[in-house]
Order: C-alpha cells, then structure tokens, then sequence
C-alpha cells in the first residue's frame, strides 16, 4: 500500500506517456515548444507495464490515467491499454486528452479496455481555440468528443480551463453546451504550472467566479462531500438534475487533505504531487535490473515523504516546481 505520514493512501496513478504536445496552450508552455525528453530518456512500453503492474499488484492501485504531455502522440498507447487492461487485478483505465486524433483511435482504445476519457476544451470559439492554443484544431476535438461518446468511453469528461479576457466569459455556455451533449463538465483553476512561469493570483478566474456566472444562468445545488470522496472535483447538480457540473478549485480550494494521487512522469520518475519539489528516480531501478520488490519499496518510500500540502495556500512560501505541468503529466 502507498501510505504516507499522514494516513492517505495514494490508490489513483496518473501515468504521463510523453511531454509532447500538438497544442501550445498559453497557460501550459510558450509558442516553440520545450526541450523535449529524448527517445532513451522515456520510459519504453514495456517499462511503462512493468511499473503498472508492480503498482496494481503489490501497491494498491485501482485506477490508472494515462496522460501527458499529449498522450495520443505516443505510438504504443493501444497496446499500452491493451496489455495493462489483462492485468489482474485489472485497473480501471482513464486517458487525459486534448482529442486530437481521438476520432481515429477511441473505438480501438475502447476495445483495448480503456474505461473512459477527459477531454480538455476550453472554448466553444475556433478562434478563441486558435488564439489559446496556438493551433487550429477546434473542430478535431469536437470530432474526438463525439467519437469518444459514440466508442463508448462514458462518462465523457471536458475540462475546461478559464482565462481573464480569452474565455472568461465561456462558463455558462460550455455547460449549457456540455448538457445538450452530455459531457460531464468540470472546470480547472488555473495553476502556476506553466512552464513561462507567467501565472499570476490576482489574474486568475477562481472557483467563486465561475460559480458566480454559473448561477446567472442555471440553479446549482452542492453535491455533499460523501457523494465527491477523494475525487478533486466539487460538483453541483444543475438545473435539479441529472446533469452535474464540476469545480477543481486547486489554487482556492485545495483538497490536499483527501488525495488519493501518485504519478509517474514519462522519464519514470515518482512525484507525489503535481507541486512536489522532489522525484524519486524508478527509471534507474528498472535499468539495472531491481527486482518487483525493490521498486516497490522505493515507491513506498517516495510516497511516504508526501508533504502535507502543495503550498499554494501559503503565497509567500510557495516555490513552483521546476518541470510545468505538461512535464509532469497532468
Ligand atoms: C497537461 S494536459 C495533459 C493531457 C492532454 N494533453 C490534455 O490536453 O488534456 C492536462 C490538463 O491540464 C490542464 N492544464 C495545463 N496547464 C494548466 C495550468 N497551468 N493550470 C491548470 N490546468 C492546466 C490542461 O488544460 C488539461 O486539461
């Protein structure tokens, strides 16, 4: 089991399959790109279902996100889902996605065992879409939403990230978008993550304000914490039901105290939390040959050393972490 000092238990893995991406979102890394991990530096397939499988098998681990970075830019995905959904015992599978190529590749993924999608979608605006990623891809990821439904990776979940003056003022149309659809909406504060270091407090759309021009529109009432867990979304029920909408309000809201999370970075690297300033190294391990019991306990130790907190809540003490997020696996 992955305890840490303060009794959580970490049994959700998010698995980062590359840092590439085909989007350049403004608030996740700048216009060229970033110096990308090289070919020896990633994990292979293998390496990746090694690591799952000591993971399901001797840690606890129930559920497993595959992201990135773009995860759908790494070749091996299906075979990836493919091999981790034969495990025993199986974990449930999930993917964090731009969509991009979704259209090509859901029903195989599903038929590989993949258990449902997120799907980031910040604006129901092409241009809007071009100007925040600096890619004109918007209708890709409609096209990979629908086929994701139609494959049958349900619950579909979007994310949405707001932006002051880009798409602020999107909140009530994306819900009233993602009911007509029915894509399980949920809103991301934004994060200081980016790999600009350009994140800034008093810039920042928070929860408060979404829920605030949420309310202009549609009636919520609070889900109540035994329906939401350890799961990082608040959720209202809107309109009465059954549609729900939810809020990651990371930066105003943590909810630290109830993480279930470890994740493992596309160069194999153990980080406890998104904001963690250390990484423990299962690369190495696996390279010189450790045995299954060896990673384990390293993983356990890397687990046990979680900070209480990201820091967020604490503006004069908080340091980003060096890698932004698409580094990291979000
Ligand atoms: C880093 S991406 C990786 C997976 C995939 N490429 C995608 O677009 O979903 C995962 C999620 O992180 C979000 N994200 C990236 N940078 C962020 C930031 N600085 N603050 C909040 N969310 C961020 C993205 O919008 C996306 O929903």
């Amino acid at each position: 089991m992955l305890i840490d000092t303060f009794g959580r238990v970490a049994t959700d893995l998010r698995v980062s399959l590359t840092d590439r991406c085909n989007l350049r979102c403004t608030y996740c890394m700048p216009e060229e790109g970033l110096q990308w991990l090289t070919k020896s530096d990633l994990l292979s397939d293998d390496e990746i279902v090694r690591l799952i499988h000591i993971a399901v098998t001797r840690l606890g681990i129930t559920e497993v996100r595959f992201t990135g970075g773009e995860p759908l830019l790494r070749p091996g995905l299906v075979g990836i889902v493919e091999r981790c959904a034969a495990l025993e015992p199986r974990p449930r599978m999930s993917l964090t996605t731009n969509g991009i190529g979704l259209k090509r590749t859901a029903a195989a993924l599903r038929e590989a065992g993949l258990d449902r999608v997120n799907v980031s979608l910040d604006t129901l605006r092409p241009d809007v879409f071009k100007t925040l990623t600096r890619r004109d891809r918007h209708q890709d990821v409609l096209d990979g939403l629908r086929a994701a439904h139609d494959a049958g990776l349900t619950p579909v979940k979007v994310n949405a990230v707001l932006m002051p003056g880009l798409n602020g003022d999107e909140a009530p149309d994306l819900l009233a978008w993602a009911v007509e659809h029915g894509y399980e909406l949920r809103f991301i504060e934004q994060m200081p993550l980016d790999a600009q270091h350009g994140w800034k407090r008093d810039g920042m759309i928070t929860a408060g304000d979404i829920l605030d021009s949420l309310r202009t529109r549609f009636g919520l009432t609070e889900e109540g914490e035994s329906v939401r867990g350890s799961a990082p979304a608040e959720r209202w029920v809107v309109d009465g039901g059954p549609h729900r909408v939810g809020v990651i309000a990371s930066v105003t809201r943590p909810f630290c105290q109830a993480c279930d999370r470890t994740r493992l970075t596309a160069d194999g690297q153990v980080r406890t939390c998104l904001f963690a300033q250390e990484e423990t190294d299962l690369r190495g391990a696996l390279r010189s040959d450790a045995p299954d019991d060896e990673i384990a306990a390293l993983w356990k130790t890397a687990m046990w050393g979680k900070k209480a907190g990201s820091g967020l809540d604490d503006p004069a003490a908080f340091l980003q972490p060096e890698r932004p997020m698409s580094a990291i696996g979000g």
